[in-house]
């Protein structure tokens, strides 16, 4: 490809989602814009970018996004954030008094639903410890197609043996042919919805958790900043932060500290997670 070539993909990736595209990345480009370009129509991928240098159509910008982003995830991936999900930060929030019986999660870059549907499994299972409680799980990516298929909750044999539990896979997926039904139940906990991360969060509302693992990464330090002090201002004062384990706020942000004694648990550094002066009748105050 040529270098000015790659540079507008690079300079439209940057702008319309934030992903870094560096050169020693720029073999993913014709393996993955072969297939958009033979959709829109175009003889190949330079027809095509001749297309974007005067006024491309807005559904080819978003199909070009779509092929460049990792998709890459599974079920309870990296098992310690939902240990400390179960742990740590639900018994936080059993304990507290004056705070409605209610939680709001969001997974922040949900991929194919995995992380999501770990999460409605986990508080399917802790219900009986939490009675009363509702939960809402809001799960957004920018990629329209993957979020299709995370609604659809229909996975391979090979993404049921990653991550997930044998004793969950029977309890609450059904084989359907050489693939697994995730049930209802535990499907329609989970609102599927568009969203990218460099847009305005204040429509999304506030939420307790949220989940934004492994998306951090492919952004810049301002990009990361930014999005960063975006979340912090929809969370809860006394909210809690999981980020991917190649991921942290140090040297980006004091939007967020680090849980003492949780790695990869961040909240609000004056939240009572971190010895702050919120305490927590004002966080619960915040929430009434
Ligand atoms: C590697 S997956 C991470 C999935 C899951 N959070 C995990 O840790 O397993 C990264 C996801 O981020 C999404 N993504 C990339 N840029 C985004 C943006 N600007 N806004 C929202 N989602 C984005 C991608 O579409 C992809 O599904």
């Amino acid at each position: 490809m040529r270098i000015t070539d790659f540079e507008i993909y690079r300079d439209l990736l940057k702008q319309k989602s934030g992903l870094i595209l560096t050169p020693d990345k720029s073999y993913l480009l014709d393996s993955r814009l072969n297939p958009v370009a033979k959709k829109h129509g175009y003889a190949s991928i330079e027809a095509m970018t001749d297309v974007l240098r005067a006024v491309p159509p807005k559904d080819l910008i978003n199909d070009i996004v779509e092929a460049m982003t990792t998709n890459e995830t599974s079920f309870f991936r990296d098992t310690r954030p939902f240990d400390v999900f179960k742990g740590h930060v639900l018994p936080y929030f059993r304990g507290k008094t004056g705070r409605p019986k209610k939680l709001r999660i969001w997974s922040a870059a949900a991929s194919s639903g995995q992380e999501s549907y770990s999460l409605s499994m986990l508080l399917k299972e802790e219900q009986p410890s939490l009675p009363g409680w509702q939960f809402e799980i809001v799960a957004t990516d920018i990629s329209h197609q993957i979020l299709d298929q995370a609604k659809e909750g229909l996975f391979t044999q090979f993404e049921v043996q990653r991550g997930l539990p044998i004793q969950l896979l029977m309890k609450y997926f059904t084989q359907q042919g050489d693939r697994w039904q995730l049930n209802p139940d535990i499907r329609n906990m989970v609102k599927f919805q568009y969203f990218n991360l460099l847009d305005n969060m204040a429509g999304l509302g506030q939420f307790d958790i949220v989940f934004c693992r492994n998306v951090l990464i492919y952004f810049d330090q301002p990009t990361k900043k930014k999005v960063l002090e975006n979340i912090a201002k929809q969370m809860a004062p006394d909210g809690f932060l999981f980020l991917g384990g190649a991921e942290t706020v140090l040297g980006i942000t004091e939007a967020f500290k680090g849980v003492p004694g949780q790695r990869a648990l961040y909240a609000k550094p004056d939240s009572p997670h971190c010895g702050g002066a919120s305490s927590s009748a004002s966080g619960a105050a915040a929430l009434a």
